[in-house]
């Protein structure tokens, strides 16, 4: 099934990467990797384990440094110092000011297990925004019962399923009003039921036009919500394109190996 939702093609790119290069010593993770997530837009990220799908989401949002390439948001690019291995952010505020516009959902959920669910997803705004109190509650209230745990502000992140804990870490990172969010295999900690909780929560907000890149293993999921969908191989893009080219006429060997590796599964 494709999604039927119309995104304007000629958005602006909320994020750009140009000819990104990734090594950890000597081994090259990303070997030139370019992506654009224009506004509106899920890209979908698939590719095998190894393949630099997390370095590249890390990379993005500038939690790794990357030695050569370039990273834009919204147009304006990150402004680096030194070369190569040495090559950093120049502009810590800057490199704050993106970060605080990317949200990261991650497999493990990561909620911190000392706060309540509704803490949870107050913390960042308070700390980092340093925004007024109740206008933060009322958000995370409304966030919780969007993603359809409204009665479990009090509980504990234990007290929580595990497709409850990914919903909240999704209300968490939306709370922050991000130009964009960026997952990290969302669902492949959950059993097959629970991850459907969090299927649908994605799905309603690629239906709102977020802009998203999803690294994912679940090819179903990719292809109900991709825009667009990019096959990592190897650290360097293999095969790019809509999701029903991608996964029903794919043009390399690479990817339909791939597919069919995946189906097997
Ligand atoms: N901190 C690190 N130090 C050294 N090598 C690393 C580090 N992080 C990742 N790598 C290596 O980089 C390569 C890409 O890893 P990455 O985690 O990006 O893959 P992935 O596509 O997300 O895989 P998976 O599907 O298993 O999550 C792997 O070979 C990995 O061993
Ligand atoms: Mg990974």
């Amino acid at each position: 099934m494709m999604n039927d939702k119309a995104a304007p093609f000629d958005a602006a790119p909320v994020i750009q990467i140009q000819g990104l290069l990734k090594a950890y010593g000597s081994v090259e993770v990303l070997k030139g990797v370019s992506l654009t997530a224009p506004r509106g837009h899920v890209v979908s990220l698939i590719g095998s384990s190894g393949s630099g799908k997390s370095t590249l989401l890390r990379c993005c949002n500038l939690l790794e440094n990357s030695q050569a390439g370039d990273i834009a948001f919204d147009g304006e690019p990150v402004r680096w110092k030194g070369q190569g291995a040495a090559r950093v952010p120049a502009d810590r505020a800057q490199m704050m000011r993106f970060r605080t516009n990317l949200s990261m959902v991650f497999q493990q959920f990561n909620l911190w297990s000392h706060m309540t669910i509704l803490q949870n997803v107050m913390e960042a705004p308070l700390t980092v925004l340093r925004e007024d109190r109740a206008a933060v509650e009322s958000r995370a209230r409304a966030l919780l019962d969007k993603v359809g745990i409204a009665d479990k502000c009090d509980a504990w992140p234990a007290q929580l399923s595990g497709g409850q804990q990914q919903r909240a870490a999704i209300a968490r990172a939306l709370c922050m009003q991000p130009k964009a969010l960026l997952f990290d295999e969302p669902t492949s900690a959950l059993d097959p039921e629970l991850q459907q909780e969090v299927v649908r929560v994605i799905k309603d907000l690629a239906a709102e036009h977020r802009t998203m890149i999803i690294v994912t293993h679940d090819m179903r999921l990719a292809a109900d919500v991709s825009d667009h969908v990019v096959f990592l191989h190897q650290g360097l893009i293999a095969e790019e394109g809509p999701p029903d080219r991608l996964f029903g006429a794919p043009q390399t060997d690479r990817l339909r190996q791939f597919l069919s590796a995946s189906a097997a599964h």
